[in-house]
Order: C-alpha cells, then sequence, then structure tokens
C-alpha cells in the first residue's frame, strides 16, 4: 500500500462558523466531495473535517474544556456526527467510497491529548480502497472525564501512526501570513520561533486554538517525523483536487533543510 495522504477540512469551510447554531454549507460540501471523487492520486485518503458552527458554540455553553458535563458531551457529539454524515453523505453520492469514523469511539485522552487511539479498522478501510472520514469530536479523558478532540490534534497523530506521505489543512486563510498579509511559502523547526508571534487565533468562537495551534502541532510533527504538511484556502473552487495532485500552494510546513 503507498503511504496515505491526509487531508483536513477546516470546519469553517464546510460550515457557517460565524453563527451561533449549526449552519452547514451544503454547496461547499459537493464541492470538495467532487473534487475528492475527481481526483486522480495513487494514495489511500484519510479524510478529517472539523467541527465548525456544529461544535464550537455547544463546547462553549457547556463549558467542555473546563469541566464534564455529560449533556454537553451528549449533544455535542451528536451534532458533530450529524455533520459527519453530511460530508460521507456527499462523498458517497459523489462515487467516494467513504466512512465515517468517529473519534469518541476511538480514541483515549489524557489532559486534553490522545493517549490511544484505535486505528486498526482504518489501516484496513485503507488496505481495501475505502476512504475514513474522521472529525473534530468530544472524548472521555482519563483525568477530566471528557474533553474537545480537534481535528488539528487528530491529523499529526493518525499521519504519523499511519506513516503518512503528506498532510493537507484546507483552511479559510491562505496558510500562514506574515504582519503584512503576505503568505509565508515555508515555515521549518527552525523559522518557526522567529514568524509566530504574527499568527493569529482563530476569527470565531474556536475552543481549539486557531491558526497557531495548527501550525505547531505540524511543526513539531515535521520535526520529528518529517512528514510535510500544507495549509491552504480550501475555499476556493479547485483548490482541494490542486493540493491532492502536489500543486505548490499555501504554506509548507517542514523539517529543517
Ligand atoms: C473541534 O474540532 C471539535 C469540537 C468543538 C467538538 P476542530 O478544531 O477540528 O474544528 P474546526 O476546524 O476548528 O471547526
Amino acid at each position: 500500500m503507498n503511504r496515505p495522504i491526509v487531508l483536513k477540512i477546516g470546519g469553517s469551510i464546510i460550515t457557517d462558523k460565524s453563527s451561533a447554531v449549526p449552519k452547514a454549507l451544503p454547496g461547499t460540501i459537493e464541492r470538495i466531495a467532487k473534487e475528492v471523487a475527481g481526483a486522480s492520486v495513487s494514495n489511500p485518503l484519510i479524510l478529517v473535517h472539523g467541527a465548525g458552527s456544529f461544535g464550537h458554540s455547544l463546547a462553549k455553553q457547556f463549558k467542555l474544556k473546563e469541566q464534564f458535563d455529560a449533556k454537553g458531551l451528549i449533544e455535542t457529539h451528536r451534532s458533530v456526527k450529524s455533520l459527519n454524515a453530511m460530508v460521507v453523505d456527499a462523498l458517497v453520492s459523489a462515487g467516494v467510497p467513504a466512512l465515517p469514523v468517529h473519534p469518541l469511539s476511538c480514541a483515549m485522552l489524557k489532559q486534553g491529548r490522545i493517549s490511544d487511539m484505535q486505528t486498526a479498522p482504518i489501516y484496513e478501510m485503507l488496505n481495501r480502497g475505502l476512504v475514513p472520514v474522521l472529525h473534530g469530536d468530544v472524548a472521555m479523558d482519563s483525568m477530566r472525564g471528557a474533553d474537545i478532540l480537534s481535528g488539528d490534534q487528530i491529523v499529526p497523530y493518525v499521519a504519523r501512526k499511519m506513516g503518512a506521505e503528506r498532510i493537507g489543512i484546507g483552511s479559510n486563510i491562505d496558510g500562514v501570513l506574515d504582519n503584512e498579509g503576505q503568505n509565508i511559502p515555508v515555515v521549518t523547526p527552525a523559522t518557526f520561533d522567529g514568524i509566530r508571534k504574527y499568527i493569529g487565533g482563530s476569527s470565531h468562537t474556536d475552543v481549539t486554538g486557531g491558526m497557531l495551534g495548527k501550525v505547531q502541532e505540524l511543526v513539531e510533527l515535521a520535526g520529528m517525523s518529517g512528514i510535510s504538511s500544507r495549509i491552504f484556502d480550501a475555499s476556493a473552487a479547485g483548490s482541494i483536487t490542486r493540493f491532492l495532485q502536489g500543486e505548490t500552494m499555501g504554506t509548507l510546513i517542514q523539517k529543517n533543510k
């Protein structure tokens, strides 16, 4: 089996993240599904999508980062699961052999970090040509009871465990920008400290850290395992196709030269 590509689609792309109630963007979900279906790549694909307005507002409302709340846990999972069903349905309709994988059911956290995750089913799905679709979720935590599990944490974990070839993070901005709003084409562990001051959080309700959290995890991954990531603007038509085909776009995060 070729090494997989791990692609995350941010919640800001597939939902209206500024909405206080869950609001999906079905046209965009359909466009992305068609681009995935049409891409001609020989690598197996693991998809991860964010929660957007299906997760962050509920997590905040029930203070899930501060306290254990059974009702909040249940409601938030039900909500992100419904978004996942829309994504999987759109993929299947477009001809992609997609299956849902809910992190709540296969990941264990300790103080908010993944301590264990069952990836054997994902491996076997890839082996059979299927496309697992994971998502930002709530998950059980051995210290806190439960916590939020961002897709941004799932991506590097799964990429490392599955020996991914490369990672894509489809966001709503064109990669990492400097203080003048210009794209920074390449970030490495050696250059990260000098640019971290430019990198902001999220413009909307986001309980999982926004852009800085994403970049930090990916820089660490590149340094540790050499797996490179590309953060790109996934709101533009054709962007998913371009990423999958390996085009230069957004910001590439890679190990030190
Ligand atoms: C957040 O997931 C999960 C919950 C709030 C339950 P992500 O961090 O992956 O979501 P986005 O991409 O920021 O929307």
